[in-house]
Order: structure tokens, then sequence, then C-alpha cells
């Protein structure tokens, strides 16, 4: 099974630049490459930040730049997002009874379990008692879980994102909960940081994918700025083999040249490469 890991779109108004980037420009070009290449995806999951300021304009955008797209798409709030505006936009959208926008399906590799992490005027994640009981009781009704976070739910060794990271109140809890189903969480996704990310928590591997605008190059120095750049934007193709998950980074808008080589050992061999043995 594949499917598509994307975050930090931070769509804005038209023609609104982010970081000198113009957002829609990106995504327009994300899903053009998506649909062209990776049509056969079951999933697009846009991890939060869908919008730079919770323009209206920006999640009519995205409405409208969706429907390229042949595969069935999850969204998910971040820090930058509104609740109210974006289910202006997706009345239908699923949220839980206590109106979070926590959702969850059943694919046939496992519960796909989809986590709002937002809290209102802080930029850090919260994922309160309310939250963590929904994902209690979607871990405990699933045999294999997929768990999708906005916020990185775990500190980085970055002290300017662990700012930003889920709060320190929130993360042990979390944690414990994560750790007492661990044997049954194939992966965690998430968002938030704008950089290339793996690891695990509490053994159970991670990836943090980069955002389709800006980019963040970690600062690991005591300091409370983070260094953003525009450096090649990605999304992620993962593939769910049997017991194994591979997670594919796609630089969709590489504009410099591809150089396309056969992988046979006489392919590598000195003379095809135009390297004669006398050099
Ligand atoms: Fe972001």
């Amino acid at each position: 099974m594949k499917f598509i890991h994307m975050s930090d779109i931070h769509l804005g108004t038209p023609g609104m630049l982010v970081e000198g980037i113009d957002p829609q420009a990106r995504l327009a070009r994300a899903f053009g490459h998506i649909a062209e290449h990776h049509a056969d995806a079951v999933r697009l999951v846009i991890t939060g930040d869908l919008t730079h300021w919770a323009d209206p304009e920006a999640y009519a955008a995205l409405k409208q730049a969706l429907r390229v797209l042949p595969m069935p798409v999850r969204l998910m709030v971040g820090n930058h997002d509104d609740r109210a505006v974006f289910l202006d936009h997706f009345p239908d959208h699923p949220s839980d009874e206590g109106g979070f926008i926590n959702h969850a399906e059943d694919l046939p590799e496992g519960r796909f379990i989809y986590c709002d992490t937002v809290q209102t005027a802080t930029h850090a994640g919260h994922f309160c008692s309310a939250r963590r009981g929904w994902l209690q009781g979607q871990l405990e009704g699933c045999q294999t879980a997929y768990v999708f976070f906005h916020h990185n739910p775990l500190h980085l060794g970055d002290p300017s994102t662990d700012m930003l990271s889920l709060n320190d109140a929130d993360q042990a809890p979390l944690r414990a909960l994560l750790k007492a189903h661990r044997d049954k969480i194939a992966h965690i996704f998430f968002g938030h940081v704008h950089e290339p990310l793996s690891g695990t928590l509490a053994g159970i591997p991670f990836s943090g994918v980069p955002s389709t605008v800006h980019q963040v190059i970690p600062n690991l120095s005591p300091s409370m700025f983070s260094g953003m750049a525009p450096l090649e934007p990605s999304y992620r193709v993962v593939l769910l083999r049997g017991e194994d998950v591979a997670v594919h980074q796609i630089p969709f808008a590489w504009e410099g040249e591809v150089i396309w080589h056969g992988n046979d050992w006489n392919d590598w061999a000195k003379e095809a490469c135009g390297v004669s043995r006398e050099n």
C-alpha cells in the first residue's frame, strides 16, 4: 500500500508570499507531481499548517487545489490553522465529541489515527486528557496503528524548536499511552518542524516531513531562534510492505540535472563511467 505524507503547506491569500515563496504555486506543483507519479496512492495525509494565517481564502484555495487529486485526502490542523475557519470550508470533515479534529479510519494495513494537537493562541502543541482518552480508545480497538500528529510529540534536542513541540505537561502522559501500545504502533508521522526527521519515541519509529514551502535548519545550540531557508521542498511517499514501513522523500520541485544510471555491476565500472584505467 502506498500513501502520501505532506505537511506545512502554509497557504495564504492568492499571491501572498511566505518567507519569499508562493505557497499556492508550490502546492499546485506538488499536487501535479503526485497526480503524475503517485496517482495509485490510497491516501494523501496533510499533517497540519494548512494555512499560514488561517485566512478563509487560503482554505478555499486548498479546497480548489485538492480537485486535481484522484485519491481521498485526510486533513489535519496545525498551530497556524483555525478549527472554526477550517470547518467552515470543510463542514463534512469528521471531529470528535469534544470538537477536536480527531478522526481515524481502518484500512487493510491497520488503523490510521489523525490527532489534533492544536491549542488556541500558542505555537506549542497540546494533547489534553480528553484527547488522550480518545486516542486510547482508538489504540485499544485495533491491532496495528499508524499515528499522525501535527506537532512533534517529543523533544528533538533543538532548543529553539523544542519550545514549540508538544508541551511538557502533555508529553509524559502521551508517551506513557504510546508506550503502552507500542507493540501495535507501526509508525508515528508528524510535521510542524519543517525538517526531514527520523528516530524513535520509546522504541516506536517516527518520521517528520519537510514543508512544501520554507525549511528549518537545525540549531542545536542554546537559542530561541530558528533559522529558516528556502531549501528543497519535499513530500513523502510511504510504502507499507507487510510488516515493514519505507518512507521515501520526494523533491518534487527539483529543477537541476538528473543523471539516470544503470545499477548492474558493469554499469559502475570505470570504463562505463567514462574513466580510463590509465587515469
Ligand atoms: Fe509549519
